[in-house]
């Protein structure tokens, strides 16, 4: 008999999600589900996935936690937040309420601007204060690896107390984080009408300054990317302006991604794809052109339910049509202060299946293998298989759907972090 740290057993259904990733088109609805399965854990990892009875006769466990006929299902993985932040724009939200459209409060000096005024004057202890509460809250909601990009900063040593903290709290929070720097997220006032001065700033100082950062923190020792994110946008950074700091980027080697098509369909999606961006975020109002484009290419279209469902829009990206057409799709929840303040991809997952028409296991798989790819970590998590990181979710029912199904509360009723209970 083999010794083992820990089994997991008595899950009616244990989905695996195994496989390679990112799945694309049909592979999406496969869910590798094992009724009465287990899963040996040794140390942060999984050994061995079966049927209980198999790993039973292999393995001998010091420890044990009974399922006790709940789901077991991976860990989720959320790779698109801007969970990093000082203060709230819960003002905001209520002028939204009454009328006022989210970019006209941004066109107004609020929006993204208003969060980097409170960033800007936030330590780094602050940000980590705030952050961890987030963090908590999306932990108990299934999440187990998570993205966060800068981009509140919009100056460098703001932008550089965000890596910091999120550098702080990937070493002191159970759910483990992936960095995106985000310098080009908004022109910050002091550069306003002068958005190609700014983006100079961005490409000559600030990425070489994160980069260089990336390299000596913790996350280059264990071999996690430090990502480079761009909003394309009107009132943001055009398609020429975006080419520039992604291409500075990749002379950097670093791995790319692109917020494009939330509001206006410019162009970024094409040009992010070109230069072989690992995921392009949002995708609300792209068209059938930007679709087969996705669907030929290697990315990952990360795709945003929380955003038009907080904005009262009736607009979702089309993520059916994506699928059906042979794109590899994840879900995320965007968590900020301004378009989605929200902690929970189950939410997200239920708002896909109602408005975007993804099948429950699409919306699963869309939430972790393929979100676990979108941020580079496909080998380490997003799947039940031997070698990956024991995350994983017990839930409080046998029939793992009802995680889309229901909304609103929350099923998770055990989440393991690297093989230990969290
Ligand atoms: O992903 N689109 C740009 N950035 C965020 C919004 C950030 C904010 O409103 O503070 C997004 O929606
Ligand atoms: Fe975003």
């Amino acid at each position: 008999m083999e010794p083992i740290d820990l089994l997991i057993h008595n899950a009616s259904q244990l989905i695996t999600c195994a496989g390679p990733g990112p799945r694309r088109g049909a592979a999406m609805r496969e869910l590798g589900v094992i009724p009465g399965g287990a899963v040996a854990v040794r140390g942060e990892r999984i050994v061995a996935v079966g049927p209980e009875a198999e790993l039973r006769a292999r393995y001998s466990a010091s420890d044990e936690l009974d399922a006790r006929g709940g789901a077991v299902l991976p860990g989720l993985v959320d790779p698109h937040t801007h969970v990093v932040y000082a203060g709230d724009r819960v003002g905001e939200f209520e002028q939204r309420v009454g009328g006022a459209s989210y970019q006209e409060i941004m066109a107004a000096g609020g929006g993204i601007a208003s969060t980097a005024r409170a960033t800007r004057a936030a330590s780094v202890a602050q940000l980590v204060a705030e952050t961890r509460r987030r963090l908590d809250q999306m932990l108990r909601l299934g999440t187990t690896t998570a993205e966060a990009k800068s981009g509140y900063g919009l100056e460098l040593a703001a932008e550089l107390r965000q890596l910091e903290a999120t550098a702080n709290l990937d070493l002191s929070h159970a759910v483990d984080l992936v960095p995106t720097f985000l310098g080009a997220h908004a022109v910050p006032p002091e550069y306003a009408g002068r958005a190609d001065a700014y983006v100079e700033l961005v490409i000559e100082a600030m990425l070489p300054a994160a980069a260089r950062w990336h390299a000596a923190s913790h996350f280059a020792a264990a071999g996690t990317p430090l990502f480079v994110d761009v909003f394309c946008e009107r009132g943001a950074f055009d398609v020429a302006q975006s080419r520039r700091v992604l291409a500075a980027a990749m002379a950097l080697g670093l791995p790319l991604k692109a917020h494009v098509d939330e509001f206006s369909e410019l162009g970024g999606l094409a040009m992010a794809l070109e230069l072989g961006a690992v995921s392009v975020d949002h995708l609300d109002v792209t068209g059938p052109e930007g679709i087969a484009l996705l669907a030929a290419s290697a990315a990952v279209g990360v795709v945003i339910p929380t955003v038009p469902f907080n904005l009262g829009g009736t607009q979702f990206a089309p993520a059916r049509a994506m699928i059906d057409a042979g794109a590899a799709i994840a879900l995320t929840t965007d968590i900020n202060p301004g378009s989605a303040p929200c902690p929970s991809l189950p939410l997200a997952m239920a708002i896909a299946c109602r408005y975007q028409r993804l099948m429950p296991a699409e919306a699963l798989i869309a939430a972790t293998l393929n979100a676990a790819y979108a941020v580079g970590l496909g080998a380490r998590v997003g799947s039940l298989e031997p070698g990956k990181l024991a995350d994983l979710l017990i839930l409080d029912t046998p029939d793992w759907r009802h995680l889309a199904y229901e909304f609103g509360g929350n099923l998770v009723r055990s989440v393991v972090k690297r093989g230990r209970v969290v």
